[in-house]
C-alpha cells in the first residue's frame, strides 16, 4: 500500500511517526507523495489542548470525503486515539482502525486485519516496554539531529494534563540500549541527538539521566545532545553540573513552570512553588552567557486572578527566560481539573496571553542581540537554501540561524560551520560565515 502519515504535537509523536514510518516500510508498503495518492492515510495525533484535536477532525472530515470517491484506509493513532479508543469509531465513522500510544508495534496486525475488511480494529493496550523501545526500527527523518527516546509516559499528575492518561505511567528504556542507538545514529550521519520523554530527568534506566548524558557523551563523532522535557522537581544539582560542565550536552534548557502563583501552582499540582522552582535554577549557578534558558507557561488557569497573572509577569522580569511556550488552559476530558470552577472570561485570558508573549517577544529579541558580534559553530538543518537565498543553521543554545552565504555555495548539511552572527530579531539570527 502506498501510505501518508500526518503528524500533530510533540517531539515524542514526531519520533513515533518515524518509528510507525520504520515498521510499514519493513512490512514492504511504501511512501505516497500526499493523500490523493494514499491507499493509506495514518493520523498520529495530538490532545494536549482543544485546539489540536480540533485540527484532527477537520483533516478527518476532509477524509471522509476522499473515502466517498475511493478505497481509502484511514488509521488514527497518537494520544487522540488512547483518549477516545472506541468513542472515535462513534465520533468519526470514517475511521478503520485505532492505534494507542503504548502499542505502536501492532501497526502492521492491524492493518491487514482492516485490509482484510474487518471493521473498527483496535488495539489500545499497554504491551511490555520493549514495545515502546523498539531498536532500529525508526525511519529517521532527514532532519539534522537524531531523535531517541529513552523514558515514557509520566508519574506526574498535573491536574490540567492528558498525558499521564494518553501515555501512561513512566517506563524507562536500560541505558545500553539508549547507548546503542545514539551509535547508531551517529553511524548514519547524525552528529546530534536529542533524548526525549515526558520528564527525561526522572530516568532510571540503570543509571541517574545525568549519568546518560555522560555515558552518551562518549559515543566517538557525536557533537552536541539535547533532551527534552523536564519536570523542575526532578532536575538535580548533578543534572546541572553536567549541563555546565559536559562539553557536548548543548547548553540548552527548557524547564516548564507554568506560573508565578504558587496559589495557581497548587491548584495545578506542579508540586513546587515558585521558591523552589528559582532554587532549582539556582543549581545552575552564574547563568553562562551561553545557557539558553526556556519555559512553559499556561494562562487562564481556573481561578487565576489578576494577582496571580501579574505575579507570572513578575517571574518573567526576574528570570528574564530566553525564550517561552505560552498557552491559554484549555479544559481536557478526564483530568482533575475539570472539577475547578472555570468562569475566566475568554477575552481575558486572550489579553494576558498577549501581554505575557508580547514581554517575552522583548526578552527573546534582547537574548538574541547579546548574540550579535559573535563567532561561533552552528549546525546547518537544511540540504540547500530557501526561499530568501539563505540556509537554516542552530547555534548549540538552540537560536536559529539565517545564514547568507553567496549562491551556488553548497553547505554540509549536518555538520558544523564556523558563522559570524551579524544581525538579531526576535525569531531568528542573521550570520555569515566567519
Ligand atoms: N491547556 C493548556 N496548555 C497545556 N499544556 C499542557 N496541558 C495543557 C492544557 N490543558 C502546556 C503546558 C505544557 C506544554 C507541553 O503544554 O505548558 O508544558
Ligand atoms: Fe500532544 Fe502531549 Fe501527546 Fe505529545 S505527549 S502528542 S504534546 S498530548
Amino acid at each position: 500500500m502506498k501510505y501518508l502519515i500526518e503528524t500533530w504535537g510533540c517531539q515524542m509523536n514526531s519520533h513515533d511517526s518515524e518509528k510507525l514510518e520504520g515498521l510499514l516500510l519493513a512490512a514492504g508498503h511504501v511512501a505516497a507523495t500526499g493523500v490523493e495518492e494514499a491507499d493509506l492515510v495514518l493520523l498520529n495525533t495530538c490532545s494536549i489542548r482543544e485546539k489540536a484535536v480540533h485540527k484532527v477532525f477537520s483533516e478527518l472530515g476532509y477524509l471522509a470525503e476522499e473515502k466517498k470517491r475511493r478505497p481509502l484506509l484511514v488509521g488514527v493513532t497518537g494520544c487522540l486515539a488512547q483518549q477516545d479508543q472506541a468513542e472515535l469509531f462513534k465520533r468519526a465513522p470514517q475511521v478503520d482502525f485505532v492505534l494507542g500510544t503504548m502499542a505502536i508495534q501492532q501497526l502492521p496486525a492491524l492493518l491487514e486485519r482492516a485490509r482484510a475488511g474487518q471493521k473498527r480494529v483496535m488495539d489500545t493496550a499497554l504491551y511490555p516496554d520493549d514495545h515502546l523501545f523498539p531498536a532500529d526500527t525508526a525511519r529517521r527523518a532527514s532532519t539534522a539531529k537524531a531523535l531517541v527516546s529513552i523514558i515514557e509516559g509520566c508519574n506526574h499528575a498535573c491536574t490540567y494534563c492528558v498525558v499521564p492518561t494518553t501515555r501512561g505511567p513512566e517506563r524507562h528504556r536500560p541505558w545500553p540500549d539508549v547507548v546503542a542507538e545514539v551509535r547508531g545514529a551517529v553511524a548514519a550521519g547524525f552528529r546530534e541527538v536529542e533524548l526525549l520523554g515526558q520528564n527525561v530527568n526522572s530516568f532510571q534506566g540503570g543509571c541517574s539521566f545525568a549519568e546518560l548524558l555522560d555515558r552518551v557523551a562518549e559515543v566517538d563523532g557525536l557533537e552536541w545532545i539535547r533532551f527534552t522535557t523536564s519536570h523542575p522537581m526532578n532536575f538535580t544539582p548533578a543534572l546541572a553540573r553536567t549541563l555546565a560542565s559536559n562539553p557536548k550536552v548543548a547548553p540548552f534548557l527548557h524547564l516548564p513552570v507554568q506560573s508565578g502563583s504558587d496559589t495557581v501552582l497548587r491548584r495545578m499540582h506542579r508540586e513546587y512553588t515558585v521558591e523552589q522552582y528559582l532554587e532549582r535554577l539556582g543549581y545552575l549557578g552564574e547563568r553562562s552567557e551561553d545557557l539558553c534558558l526556556s519555559t512553559d507557561f499556561i494562562v487562564g488557569f481556573p481561578g487565576e486572578t489578576d494577582a496571580d497573572f501579574q505575579a507570572t509577569l513578575d517571574l518573567l522580569e526576574r528570570v528574564r527566560f530566553d525564550m517561552s511556550f505560552s498557552f491559554i488552559y484549555s479544559p481536557r476530558p478526564g483530568t482533575p481539573a475539570l472539577r475547578l470552577q472555570n468562569d475566566l472570561p475568554y477575552p481575558v485570558q486572550q489579553e494576558r496571553l498577549a501581554r505575557l508573549q508580547a514581554r517575552q517577544t522583548e526578552l527573546t529579541l534582547a537574548s538574541n542581540r547579546r548574540m550579535v558580534g559573535r563567532t561561533l559553530p552552528a549546525r546547518i538543518e537544511t540540504e540547500g537554501p530557501l526561499d530568501g537565498g539563505h540556509w537554516l543553521a542552530r547555534t548549540a543554545n538552540w537560536k536559529n540561524v539565517h545564514l547568507q552565504v553567496p549562491a551556488g555555495s553548497q553547505l554540509p548539511f549536518r555538520e558544523l560551520v564556523p558563522v559570524r552572527i551579524t544581525d538579531a530579531g526576535p525569531h531568528f539570527l542573521r550570520a555569515e560565515l566567519a
